[in-house]
């Protein structure tokens, strides 16, 4: 195995050349840097496409500090941009609001109680679906630590899983649901075909674009991470489950990396960077067939992402 060093520099100009991506999807551990990674990407793609939009789908945004603007579940023009949106969304808040509003929502909201996941499900196939329509030339997730995203792909099986649990009920109570709509107050518009209607279309949405996160062409899954153990036991997991689910993944950018450009004469970072060494010869062996890239440690946090534009 050559050494890293003897190897080019990766970056992730084969991810701007590739202009039949639409789905940028751009995860890892807490804290390692997908935030800075995805909104970087994002402008990136900003220059080399016609319109960008950038989700956060990760519940304690942060792409308002990335740009230092504030962005709601719609998408807004980034400032200094024309070309570059961003929205936050947050599937959890969304079920919380509707709650008791009116019958039919309830009504979705009981049932979306008694099968997990499926009220996540729903608010991000409603997202999908509105993204789908606004024809953006690609989408770049930032999305929420590990567990969490694995989940988000693991959506479409979980609505299928919700109605086919509906179905059977209805099937088991009969009329019994229809007269409690009736009873709740519900018009024809709010029973049980509404209900399994709006379910229905979602699956269908979930379904395409389901159909698109397996297409590499359309679709490809960035993994962030740091050069040390934890971190590239994560990847290897997150690789793994990516591989499971068929969903491309060919890219890996390693954040916080130390490079002893100048003199270090501390006895602490000339071990971690002797550690991370170790770390960053196991990534290039484990993964030689995707494209690696390095991203330095800076000696500060918050305005890294502005330096990096300038
Ligand atoms: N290479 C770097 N050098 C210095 N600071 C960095 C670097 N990369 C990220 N940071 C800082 O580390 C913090 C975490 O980065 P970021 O928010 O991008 O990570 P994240 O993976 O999105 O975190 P979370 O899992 O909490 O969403 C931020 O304050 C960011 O400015
Ligand atoms: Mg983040």
């Amino acid at each position: 195995m050559a050494d890293q060093q003897d190897l080019p520099e990766g970056s992730v100009q084969n991810i701007m050349d590739q202009e039949s991506l639409k789905w940028v999807f751009v995860g890892g551990k807490g804290g390692v840097g997908k935030t800075t990674c995805s909104s970087i990407l994002s402008i990136l793609l900003s220059r080399v496409r016609t319109s960008v939009l950038i989700i956060s789908t990760d519940p304690a945004h942060n792409l308002s500090d990335a740009f230092q603007q504030r962005f709601t579940k719609t998408p807004t023009l980034v400032n200094g941009f024309t070309n570059l949106y961003a929205m936050e969304v947050d599937p959890t808040v969304e079920q919380e609001e509707v709650g008791g509003s009116d019958g039919m929502d309830s009504m979705i909201s009981e049932l979306a109680g008694a099968i997990p996941g499926i009220d996540e499900a729903m608010s991000f196939a409603e997202m999908l679906k509105l993204v789908q329509t606004m024809d953006y030339s690609v989408i770049v997730f930032d999305t929420a630590p590990t567990g969490h995203t694995l989940r988000l792909l693991q959506f479409p099986s979980i609505l299928e899983k919700g109605l086919a649990k509906i179905m059977s009920l209805k099937n088991k109570f009969g009329g019994l649901f229809n007269q409690m709509t009736a009873m709740f107050g519900m018009g024809e518009d709010f029973g049980e075909d509404a209900i399994l209607g709006r379910l229905e279309g979602m699956k269908d949405v979930i379904e395409q674009v389901n159909m698109q996160f397996k297409d590499p062409d359309l679709t490809t899954f960035i993994c962030v991470c740091i050069p040390e153990f934890l971190s590239l036991y994560e990847t290897e997991r997150l690789v793994q489950e990516l591989t499971k689910f068929e969903i491309d993944t060919h890219n890996i950018i390693i954040n916080q990396v130390l490079y002893d450009d100048e003199d270090v004469e501390s006895k602490l970072l000339k071990a971690r960077m002797k550690m991370q060494k170790k770390y960053l010869d196991q990534f290039y062996m484990l993964y030689d067939d995707f494209n690696i890239t390095k991203l330095p440690l800076l000696p500060e946090e918050s305005l890294w992402l502005r330096k990096k534009l300038d």
